[in-house]
């Protein structure tokens, strides 16, 4: 096997996203990244009671939305009807196709409580032909996401998609897709096939993680080269365990035309978006 090293870090910056809550954002992904437009880690954040901030009703058209939850509580509806709750490690696969407007807030108990909400969100694109299908959500809760283990017990990871250490996901996603939140303890490594042609990032959240020559710390993100595996480890005397999102795709190599919360492959594709939306035609 050909394994991947590490092509580039990417830091990133801290902003303030949808009403107005805290996320730790990598600098612009691109070709590199493609099919991945976005990576929001949200928070972590302890909210006062009464201050918990989300993303009150907005639209999507053209990609998926993946929420995947670590701390607090969040209740999502949408103009379909559609509605739901997330609580710790639950994920949201949402395909928003040809148009959804959702709103994505704190749970009233949360909000009344606060207390600390993390987690991340990440979008990923749609083929052209795909763009435009019918709306799918994906709710899976904690206890269905498959978890897999080293056999010496210092590699955990929670498979939202794709498959670890013999352990297959349970979500279905349009274009292959791998999905891994990794948490490894000193001393642990792991060597995960990656097949040919995906690209792969490691974003790190926690701790200090080493891949082949280099090394990817908490707050960073690691563009991989190509190959069709990574070695994953982290050093026996680190501090403690370290903790990563590791993700890769078929790069869809399309034209990309993309405003807000539209993301189309033609400006006139990006415009009927606008039209649809404002006259009220969407969803
Ligand atoms: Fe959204």
């Amino acid at each position: 096997m050909a394994a991947r090293s590490l092509a580039s870090i990417v830091p990133t910056h801290r902003l303030l996203e949808g009403g107005g809550f805290p996320v730790r954002r990598p600098a612009a992904l691109g070709r590199l990244t493609d099919p991945f437009l976005l990576l929001d880690e949200m928070g972590p954040v302890d909210w006062a009671p009464g201050e918990a901030i989300g993303a009150p009703a907005h639209p999507h058209r053209g990609f998926e939305t993946v929420t995947y939850l670590l701390e607090g509580r969040i209740c999502h509806s949408d103009s379909a009807g559609n509605s739901g709750e997330l609580g710790p490690g639950d994920v949201q696969w949402m395909t928003a196709g040809r148009g959804v407007i959702h709103s994505e807030l704190p749970t009233p108990e949360f909000l009344e409580s606060g207390g600390v909400m993390h987690g991340f969100q990440i979008w990923v694109n749609l083929p052209a032909k795909d763009k435009m299908m019918e709306p799918r959500y994906q709710d899976i809760p904690a206890d269905e996401i498959p978890v897999a283990e080293s056999d010496d017990g210092l590699v955990r990871a929670r498979v939202v998609a794709g498959e670890c250490l013999g352990v297959s996901a349970v979500i279905e996603t349009v274009i292959p897709i791998v999905y891994i939140h990794l948490t490894i303890q000193p001393g642990g490594s792991l060597v995960q096939p990656l097949d040919e042609g995906l690209n792969g990032i490691i974003y790190c959240f926690g701790g200090e993680l080493n891949v082949e020559d280099g090394s990817v710390s908490d707050g960073q993100m690691a563009i991989l080269s190509e190959g069709d595996s990574v070695a994953i480890s982290v050093a026996e005397d680190a501090d403690g365990a370290a903790e990563a999102l590791l993700l890769a795709g078929e790069p869809l190599g399309e034209p990309i035309a993309r405003y807000g919360p539209f993301v189309m492959n033609t400006e006139e594709e990006l415009r009927q978006a606008f039209t649809d939306y404002q006259s009220g035609n969407f969803a």
